[in-house]
């Protein structure tokens, strides 16, 4: 029993978490429907400041006699208030319940990029948390066991402790409710850009958010479909079809962001510049298989024109646009050309990894 280091990466969910069964306590996050994702690492770090990790330490010894945990910036370490603290607890304490100990920790974790803006820290956060709290407690437990742990601090860290492209069984109890790899990072061809619209914490926490989205007349009707398209998008990723893919995933993220948008209160995560990006994607897109038709006919000899690509919003302003990975200049030049500039645009890959022990440790 000791002290142990992890890094996460976050993912980004192609058919969407959003909304906690009411058959079960809401304190285990079991799901309404399945969610799929992808776990996903930046290529452009130097450009866009961004490095989509997580990087936590911990450790429970008898010198403390109290729980501490601290988030590290670049400015002095800030203390988690109390609302943070009750979720780290909550993983915390559930493992420290398998250990069979009372010990307190200390802990320190560091986001790599910006906190609570709809960059899906929370996912790598309580995956990395989750990883070293098992290992410094001497709890010798595989992904699927650890993404049940991750999963009491955040729904979407549950798929957070895998690399490549990952399924999230909704279950009907702790023990049934985890997260298991569909596939190996790279076996599907698909990347990301990201364009970050804004880097500001966001207003409303998607946990907030989730508790309205029973008020949503369209919330079963989003429930059922995306239990139906989680299937469908696990058999299109195992196919490599991209096409399949792209449509099933934009589908989803435009049924949660309608349950948002028509849930009392009323929420958008939108800003005008997401809507720029989500016009352009739709016309390059538009662009492409219109000329791949006229190719195929015979009536255009030119090379194509446009790229194949598909967006996705989590509960952020920010959108990642999914293409192939030969397309990932021309996906990147795209949101350039409508204003965006370098430095808020993330060129994503796929991670290996989701969570791993690391010898680094914060202190
Ligand atoms: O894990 P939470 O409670 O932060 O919810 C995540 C919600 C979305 O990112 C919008 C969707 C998802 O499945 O990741």
């Amino acid at each position: 029993m000791g002290k142990s280091s992890a890094y996460a990466h976050p993912n980004i969910a192609l058919i969407k978490y959003w909304g906690k069964s009411r058959d079960h306590p809401p304190n285990l996050n079991i799901p309404t429907n399945d969610s799929v994702s992808m776990t996903k690492e930046s290529i452009n770090t130097a450009t866009s400041g961004i490095d989509l990790l997580t990087h936590t330490t911990i450790e429970f010894s008898e010198q403390y006699n109290e729980d501490t945990g601290f988030l590290k910036t670049n400015d002095p370490l800030i203390p988690f208030n109390e609302i943070q603290m009750k979720r780290i607890l909550k993983v915390v304490d559930a493992l420290k319940q398998s250990a069979n100990t009372y010990l307190h920790f200390k802990m320190i974790s560091q986001n790599k990029f910006p906190t609570a803006a709809g960059l899906a820290s929370s996912s790598s956060a309580f995956a990395a948390l989750a990883t070293c709290t098992a290992d410094a407690l001497n709890l010798n437990l595989d992904k699927i066991e650890l993404s049940k742990y991750a999963r009491l601090g955040s729904g979407s860290a549950s798929r957070s402790l895998h690399g490549g492209f990952v399924y999230w069984n909704k279950g009907n109890s702790h023990d049934t409710s985890y997260a298991e790899q569909i596939c190996a990072c790279n076996e599907f061809n698909i990347a990301a850009v990201i364009a970050v619209i804004d880097r500001g914490k966001k207003e409303v926490s998607s946990d907030v958010g989730q508790e309205a989205a029973h008020s949503s007349v369209f919330n079963q009707i989003k429930i059922n479909e995306s239990q139906k398209q989680a299937i469908e998008i696990k058999k299109a990723i195992q196919d490599d079809d991209f096409t399949t893919v792209g449509k099933i995933a934009e589908k989803n993220c435009l049924y949660m962001h309608s349950v948002m948008m028509t849930s009392e209160p009323p929420l958008f995560y939108w800003e005008p510049n997401t809507l720029k990006v989500i016009k352009t994607v739709l016309n390059t897109r538009r662009q492409f298989f219109q000329t791949y038709k006229m190719i195929e006919k015979g009536i255009k000899q030119k090379e194509k024109e446009g790229i194949e690509c598909y967006f996705t919003v989590d509960a952020g302003p920010n959108i990642h646009c999914l293409c192939r990975t030969e397309d990932l200049d021309a996906a990147q030049n795209m949101i350039q050309n409508i204003g965006i500039p370098e430095k808020n645009i993330v060129r994503v890959r796929q991670a290996d990894y989701g969570s791993k022990i690391v010898n680094e440790h914060l202190f």
